[in-house]
């Protein structure tokens, strides 16, 4: 795997691309240097595209979905017979995403459909068709998040990790309903939730508002339940990674917590995600298998342009690090995907979006 140092863009205006199929290999922004530095990864086997999802240089539910698309096409195109060790490789890379399952799956049929010798000519098309599927449901739920919370005049809006086009294709999930809030003059102010420990709302989501010119401000995890009690927001809007069947949510740990503050304080509390996040094979949230990270991501901190690490405790320190929690249907007041909006908490089957 190569790295590449192009100018630093921190400073630049627009929307970011975090990935690009290109000259026979998949260019990924790498998104451990974000803020500090623009450095793009050169991926040409399905082993870097994983090595890249697990260190979280590609992150985000549907991006990592689309990651391991290209992952496949790029194993196959080294090895036409691949296909099950490169599955094996990329499905193993995170576990609670489902979109990542999702992507290998849709890709592996399109190659068992292909014609005899076409095998990565047709994985790489589907790897395409997906990266495009998803860009499109981006505009769609972007439209639909901000039709159901504009009516509500949600203008200040508390959100958590970094669920923007860092984090899926097109303009992203929660962030794109956010971007299409401010496009649309309803929005005064995003609350932008750090993300203990890896900083996603730190590092991502205000590089992206920056680049995009939308007010915010940043607060400690610790502060939103009570920004919420005191009336300081009108809404929480998260991103998700896997949606079971019953309409549980799991998402970045600490999602939860904004839940039960939200629902608590009679805010509504919105779900953004594409339906390829619903995963209707997993009954409810306690069936969803949630990524436990190693410990030093904890107990240390990563920062700057050189990566130097401070430890943040004393050595020997036991540390958990579950990467994700689950948010019960019974708080999310609605889940907004490309084929619209459903209320969770109000009975509605989030299967019904499936079509
Ligand atoms: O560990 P990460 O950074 O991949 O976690 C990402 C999130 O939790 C996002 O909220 C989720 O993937 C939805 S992003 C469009």
């Amino acid at each position: 795997m190569t790295s590449i140092r192009r100018d630093a863009v921190v400073a630049a205006d627009g929307p970011v691309v975090a990935l690009r199929f290109e000259h026979g290999a998949l260019w990924a922004i790498d998104q451990t240097a974000l803020p500090w530095r623009e450095t793009e990864l050169e991926l040409r086997r399905a082993a870097d595209v994983a090595s890249a999802i697990e260190r979280l240089s590609i992150r985000g539910a549907p991006l990592i979905g689309v990651a391991a698309a290209y992952g496949v096409a790029l194993e196959l195109a080294h090895d036409p017979e691949g296909l099950e060790r490169a599955t094996a490789i990329l499905r193993g890379a995170r576990p609670t995403a489902v979109n990542l399952a999702h992507a290998v799956d849709r890709v592996g049929a399109a190659v068992r459909r292909a014609a005899p010798g076409e095998a990565a000519t047709a994985a790489l098309a589907e790897a395409h068709a997906l990266h495009a599927d998803e860009a499109a449901a981006s505009a769609e739920l972007a439209r639909h998040g901000a039709d159901y919370l504009g009516s509500g005049a949600a203008r200040r809006v508390l959100t958590h990790c970094n669920t923007g086009a860092l984090a899926a294709p097109g303009r992203g999930t929660a962030l794109a309903v956010i971007a299409e809030l401010a496009q649309r003059s309803q929005l005064e102010l995003v609350i932008a939730a750090e993300t203990r420990p890896l900083l996603q709302g730190a590092r991502l989501t205000v590089y992206e508002l920056r680049r995009l010119g939308i007010e915010h401000e940043l607060v400690v995890d610790g502060a939103a339940a009570g920004l919420i009690a005191a009336g300081e927001v009108d809404a929480v809007v998260v991103g998700c990674d896997r949606v079971a069947a019953n309409g549980d949510v799991a998402n970045k740990v600490g999602t939860y917590s904004h839940a039960l503050a939200a629902v608590a304080a009679g805010i509504p509390f919105v779900v953004a995600g594409p339906t390829s996040t619903i995963d209707p094979g997993c009954p409810s949230g306690t069936a969803i298998a949630i990524e436990q990270r190693a410990a030093d991501e904890v107990s240390r901190v990563r920062s700057g342009a050189a990566g130097e690490t401070y430890e943040l405790t004393l050595p020997g320190t036991r540390c958990r690090n579950p990467a994700f929690d689950v948010t019960p249907a019974s708080l999310v007041t609605a889940l907004v995907s490309e084929h619209g909006v459903v209320e969770p908490a109000a009975g509605d089957s989030v299967l019904s979006l499936l079509g």
